[in-house]
């Protein structure tokens, strides 16, 4: 039984003069071949996008990190070995090498385990993929027989054209001279290079906290352009209910503990809407942070004691469910990372549907608080240790060693571009930074590093 389409004729003529009376004309269009199986070719479609999915940049970056761990352990092993070999006296200092090497090998074994995971990993996701793509091919050649009404050829040459269009517009664009500076949102150059510690502070308390934040408000009250601001986890560092306030940033250091200013969003820690995590920012007189318990980031009004909350989108991971890591460790309730630029707000986080890898929004302020645009990028959160935005341009870190810090990714807003080889490294005081941010003020990046704060002269090109 063939099947048969009706098509309403009247509707496909416009009406002339010619055409005496209004009659109703039915033809009857007779397919000569099987209809075309819409369903089947919607069902490889998603199949084609879900294989594509499965196969993310994240993956090779995963071993990417873990390689050059190892790489640098075996290094220190190396130089440890050939340290015990020169001052061995059979003695007590051997016996100690002995030990510290040890250790370094069972660090080695843990790497290479994980590694041999990882590995294994991937030789069955690309089995997988291999047998999809092999299925996905007889489909799509099955399909191309019922292919007479030439569906997916005229889709695939849709396609074509689109690209083209696309094409002829970058390049139509490209010819105009740019009003856009080449680099994110600023009439300056990419980022340069990160100077040594111009500043630090190992804290003056006896409770040192480790986690925490501080820097510099980019949209001062007036009166307050030379204020610091410091925020210290204080309960199981991972919840904060205060912010320090200094007049100037040699206070930081003078005052310590005893600020000028000092203002308690709740008297209790954790309640609804206090801090949680480390990545807090202050703006225009506001502090954005995670709320405690939420996925949404909230605004404390440190004049009228206000807070207003912005929910973030279903999906997003909170509650130490995506944070930032290096090799084997994860720092608490990073989930959510508060970032300023030139132009106010961002916040970076990651969502279920994005499958863990970085999202960049913007962040609307107002009375109420709402979502700007987005950005998705294909670099995973876990495998990044923080971030900061300047000039429009998200940059991400990554843990080298104790000593050294790696800004190795950024992402243009303005151009979409994204770039894995940014290769500039920060010298660290201590070994783990938990909150950095850019200061468009005075061009510097804030960090706050195992009870440290420290800060850096940003250079662009
Ligand atoms: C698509 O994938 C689903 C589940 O993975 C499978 O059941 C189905 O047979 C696949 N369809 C085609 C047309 O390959
Ligand atoms: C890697 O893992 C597999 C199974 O998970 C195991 O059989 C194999 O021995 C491991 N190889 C090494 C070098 O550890
Ligand atoms: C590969 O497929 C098997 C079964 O089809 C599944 O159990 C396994 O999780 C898949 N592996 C990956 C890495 O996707
Ligand atoms: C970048 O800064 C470091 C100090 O952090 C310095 O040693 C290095 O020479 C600088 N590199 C360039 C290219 O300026
Ligand atoms: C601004 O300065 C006043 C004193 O002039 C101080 O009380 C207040 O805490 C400061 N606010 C901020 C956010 O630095
Ligand atoms: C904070 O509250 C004060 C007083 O209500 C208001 O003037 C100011 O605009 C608010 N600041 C922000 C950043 O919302
Ligand atoms: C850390 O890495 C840097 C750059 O690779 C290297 O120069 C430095 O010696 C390393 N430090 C330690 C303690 O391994």
């Amino acid at each position: 039984m063939k099947p048969f389409a009706f098509i309403q004729l009247c509707s496909l003529f416009t009406l002339t003069q010619q055409v005496p009376t209004r009659e109703k004309c039915t033809c009857e269009l007779s397919l000569g071949e099987k209809e075309f199986p819409h369903g089947k070719f919607k069902f490889v479609e998603n199949n084609v996008t879900t294989c594509n999915r499965q196969i993310t940049p994240q993956k090779t970056l995963e071993l990417e990190s873990l390689l050059l761990g190892l790489e640098r352990r075996v290094a220190q092993l190396n130089k440890d070995v050939s340290i015990l070999e020169k001052e061995d006296d059979g003695q007590l200092y051997g016996v100690l090498s002995l030990y510290i090497i040890e250790n370094e090998m069972i660090e080695v074994r843990q790497l290479m385990d994980k590694l041999n995971s990882t590995t294994v990993g991937q030789q069955l996701l690309t089995a997988n993929t291999t047998h999809q793509l092999q299925d996905l091919k007889a489909e799509m050649s099955e399909l191309e027989t019922f292919d007479t009404m030439q569906v997916v050829k005229g889709r695939q040459e849709n396609r074509r054209l689109k690209a083209n269009l696309e094409a002829c517009n970058t390049a139509v664009q490209a010819t105009v001279p740019p009003a856009q500076p080449p680099h994110g949102t600023c009439q300056r150059g990419p980022l340069q290079n990160i100077s040594e510690v111009r500043f630090f502070d190992e804290g003056t308390s006896v409770n040192r906290y480790l986690y925490g934040s501080w820097g510099r408000d980019p949209k001062p009250q007036p009166g307050n352009e030379s204020w610091y601001w410091k925020v210290a986890l204080t309960t199981g560092d991972q919840y904060g209910n205060h912010i320090r306030l200094y007049s100037n940033r040699a206070a930081v250091l003078i005052k310590g503990d005893h600020p000028q200013g000092k203002v308690e969003i709740h008297s209790s820690n954790p309640t609804t809407n206090t801090i949680q995590g480390p990545n807090a920012v202050l703006y225009g007189g506001a502090l954005f942070y995670n709320c405690y318990n939420k996925d949404a980031v909230c605004r404390f009004n440190l004049t009228a004691k206000s807070i207003t909350t912005l929910q973030l989108p279903q999906g997003t991971r909170y509650n130490s469910n995506a944070n930032f890591c290096h090799l084997g460790q994860c720092y608490k309730y990073t989930d959510l990372d508060l970032a300023t630029d030139e132009s106010g707000v961002w916040v970076v986080y990651t969502t279920n549907q994005d499958f863990g890898n970085l999202v960049l929004s913007k962040v609307e302020e107002g009375e109420v608080l709402t979502l700007g645009q987005t950005w998705r990028t294909s670099v995973f959160k876990s495998s990044v240790t923080n971030t900061f935005v300047a000039c429009g341009v998200l940059y991400a870190t990554r843990f080298v060693n104790s000593t050294v810090e790696e800004i190795f990714y950024s992402f243009d807003t303005t151009t979409k571009n994204e770039n894995f080889h940014v290769g500039i490294y920060i010298n660290k005081m201590k070994t783990n930074i938990y909150s950095l941010n850019y200061s468009p003020v005075d061009k510097m990046l804030h960090a706050y590093s195992d009870g440290f704060i420290v800060s850096y002269e940003v250079s662009f090109e």
